[in-house]
């Protein structure tokens, strides 16, 4: 469960990663949130010979609004846009869909426009482009495309782009005010993978329904207005056109009962939001999109300081120096060591814990730059000149992480502890960011979490009482 050796280069600007798609092609990936790619390449299912991290280049960190739509650009993650504060009123599908997409650790590293780059045919962001009727902005040195989404979901992984593209941004169309929006999804727990994900829009003359997690990419269909019997029908020959398939996860009969119950709901949402966007419009000058937006405060990463860790062959290995637990720590590592094996075995930090190295158990989870985040999909490199806090500063002064080691104590919220450090990192962002959570809002972020031995309900307690106390 470790990436084969690649050369890794940081990338500043855009055009310096097309330079590199044009000499490397197929050998070179991009690497974005890396949420989606780093368990690939911990898998050893793709073993690229260069890596072009774009995650923190300056020109591919906007959102703003262009033509009716939302150009949202190549190194936007799935947090920011979420936190975007016109999100409901400008993209209400998105802002419905958004908090679906797996849990709020990998939306705070996965990109949007990597998210329709990878093109997972149960993926929330793919489907809502399609629904809207959206399109990608693909660069290379040959020149730019725009792709519709139509044109650009070809199959499962599969899209329209050439090995020499970067996706630079993706555009959203603005919500209509006459128009309504809804997005449902049925999944085993809170931020799986959609088993069937379901986004309508609707306006007096049409119904527009997305359907994903059937076929092996998003589908689209749409009707006049329809009601009643005659809806149930169009939904029920819309699902059996799906082709869908039995899986370990799902019979074909039940996607097919999913779209046609979820369709009903989701259409009968969307139908209901618009009458409400009627009460109340959109604020002069929004929703059509004939207003630009300003552009919204995406924090930018720190560069990297004089060049350092910008560049590195397979075979060296390289110094890295950061801060963890608000002191400076040096150590080397090459280009595929992972954050969470050089935090171990470089720095001997054994806190930080592995489990699956694919994102899923939560085990290795600390905060880079305050931003709960998974170190094992996270290269050590990518943490130069970065400011980490793990677990071994529950030690020291850290008074909010001190009061929840007590209390998952008091509430009996641990065995083994295996899983408890992840858990308690986790808690550290999400109570700064929500201080005063409901037990919903509680285990929707311990879904990015898998405890073995204690069971949730201990620490689901040891949490709120955190929560309740918290100043
Ligand atoms: C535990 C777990 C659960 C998840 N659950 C969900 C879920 O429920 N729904 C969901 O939608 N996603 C889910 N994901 C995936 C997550 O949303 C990823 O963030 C997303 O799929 C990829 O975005 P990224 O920025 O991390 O891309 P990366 O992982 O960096 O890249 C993904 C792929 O796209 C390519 N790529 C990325 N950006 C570009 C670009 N600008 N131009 C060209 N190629 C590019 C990369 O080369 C790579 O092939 C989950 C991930 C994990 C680890
Ligand atoms: S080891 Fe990182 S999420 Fe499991
Ligand atoms: S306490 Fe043992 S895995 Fe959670």
């Amino acid at each position: 469960m470790k990436p084969a050796p690649f050369d890794y280069l940081r990338i500043e600007q855009a055009q310096t990663a097309i330079d590199h798609l044009a000499q490397a092609g197929e050998d070179a990936r991009i690497l974005a949130g890396g949420q989606s790619l780093m368990p690939i390449l911990n898998m050893r299912l793709a073993q690229p010979r260069l890596l072009l991290d774009v995650s923190a280049c300056s020109d591919l960190k906007s959102i703003r609004g262009q033509r009716g739509a939302l150009s949202i650009g190549a190194a936007v993650t799935q947090a920011e846009l979420e936190a975007w504060p016109s999100l409901s009123s400008q993209l209400p599908l998105l802002h419905a869909a958004i908090p679906h997409i797996s849990h709020f650790q990998i939306r705070n590293r996965g990109t949007v426009c990597g998210s329709l780059a990878h093109a997972d045919p149960s993926a929330e962001l793919p489907l809502c482009l399609s629904a809207l009727g959206g399109e990608v902005v693909l660069r290379s040195s040959r020149g730019e495309r725009v792709v519709p989404a139509s044109d650009f979901f070809l199959g499962t992984l599969v899209t329209a782009r050439r090995a020499d593209e970067l996706l630079v941004e993706a555009r959203f169309p603005l919500a209509l005010d006459d128009t309504g929006y809804a997005f449902d999804e049925f999944s085993i727990r809170h931020g799986d993978y959609a088993i069937v994900a379901l986004a309508g829009v609707v306006n007096a003359n049409e119904i527009r329904l997305a359907v994903g997690g059937v076929a092996d990419s998003p589908k689209v269909r749409q009707w006049p207005t329809l009601h009643g019997s005659d809806l149930d029908d169009a939904l029920n020959e819309f699902a059996w056109s799906l082709d869908a398939r039995d899986d370990a996860q799902a019979s074909a009969a039940m996607r097919r009962h999913l779209v046609r119950q979820l369709g009903t709901r989701v259409i009968a949402r969307a139908h209901m939001q618009r009458t409400q966007r009627g009460h109340s419009p959109l604020p002069p000058g929004e929703g059509r999109g004939v207003r630009e937006i300003t552009p919204a405060p995406v924090p930018h990463p720190n560069p990297s300081p004089g060049g350092r860790g910008a560049h590195l062959p397979a075979v060296q290995k390289r110094d890295i120096s950061l801060m963890i637990n608000n002191a400076p720590r040096t150590g080397a590592a090459s280009s595929r060591t992972l954050l969470s094996d050089f935090l171990r075995h470089e720095l001997g930090m054994t806190g930080t814990h592995v489990g699956c190295e694919h994102g899923v158990c939560g085990a290795c989870t600390i905060r880079i730059d305050g931003i709960a985040q998974r170190a094992c999909l996270t290269l050590a490199l990518q943490a130069e000149g970065r400011d980490l806090q793990t677990i071994e500063s529950a030690n020291s002064n850290d008074s909010l992480l001190a009061r929840l080691r007590a209390s998952f104590k008091r509430h009996h919220a641990l065995q083994c502890g295996y899983c408890t450090a992840g858990i308690l990192m986790s808690c550290a962002d999400f109570l700064r960011r929500e201080p005063h959570p409901d037990e919903a809002a509680v285990r929707a972020m311990l879904s990015g979490h898998l405890c073995r031995c204690t069971g949730y309900t201990p620490i689901v307690a040891a949490i709120l009482d955190v929560a309740h106390t918290h100043a």
